[in-house]
């Protein structure tokens, strides 16, 4: 036995191949049963995929770098629920190509800011935000005021998420860029905002 360990301690090649046996083994004893498990995999009741102009919104919320400061994941600890509200389940993220989840928190969390604010607020907010919160060191982006959607891609992005499985219909499909068509990137990015959230009855 005293002979084995020091084989392995010894040998570098050996090491690393055991390392990545030991660290595959735990992480499929995480992951598989994640695949498998309802719970995990089905929408909650009232999910509903993004409108053409929330799917635009969360496009700029990608590109911005909103995920950089904010997450959108309540853990279910009480410090957490009392500020954000109820914690995230996996049946809301299900349609969410890619996850928005985050891990810094220089700003809130969204999961659950749908609602909060009126859009004006949001406006605002996102054009200066120490317009409505003194203090706030969140930077502004007011060019998404004057930057418009043409929606030439709108269609395109969700018959890519169809193909995720995210049940968009050929009627979603075809209305896509007359929904998008000349709004500016404001109203889209709020009107993702205002979603995240509200489809936990
Ligand atoms: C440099 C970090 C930073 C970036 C980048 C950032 N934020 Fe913030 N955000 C903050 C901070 C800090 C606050 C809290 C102060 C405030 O309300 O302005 C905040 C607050 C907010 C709030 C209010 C949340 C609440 O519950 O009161 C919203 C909504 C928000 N940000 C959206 C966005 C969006 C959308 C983007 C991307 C376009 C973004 N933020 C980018 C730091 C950031």
């Amino acid at each position: 036995m005293k002979n084995t360990h020091e084989l392995i301690e010894k040998n570098v090649g050996l090491l690393t191949v055991l390392i990545f046996v030991a660290i595959s083994l735990g992480a499929m004893v995480q992951i598989t049963p994640l695949m498998f498990q309802q719970q995990t995999m089905e929408p909650v009741k009232d999910l509903r995929p993004y409108t053409p102009l929330e799917l635009e919104g969360r496009d700029i919320y990608i590109r911005e770098g909103c995920v950089g400061c904010h997450s959108q994941m309540i853990r279910p600890f009480r410090a957490e629920t009392e500020r954000y509200g109820h914690y995230s389940v996996a049946g809301e993220s299900v349609w969410e190509h890619p996850f928005l989840w985050g891990s810094k928190r220089t700003g809130p969390d969204l999961a659950r800011v749908g609602g909060r604010y009126s859009d004006q607020w949001h406006i605002v907010h996102l054009r200066n935000p120490r317009d409505v919160v003194p203090e706030s060191n969140m930077p502004g982006f007011p060019w998404l005021e004057e930057n418009e959607l043409t929606g030439e891609l709108t269609a395109k992005k969700m018959e890519v998420f169809r193909g995720f499985g995210v049940p968009y219909t050929d009627e979603d499909i075809a209305g896509a860029k007359e929904a998008v068509k000349g709004k500016t990137e404001m109203q889209a990015l709020v009107a993702y905002l205002q979603s995240l959230g509200t489809h936990l009855k």
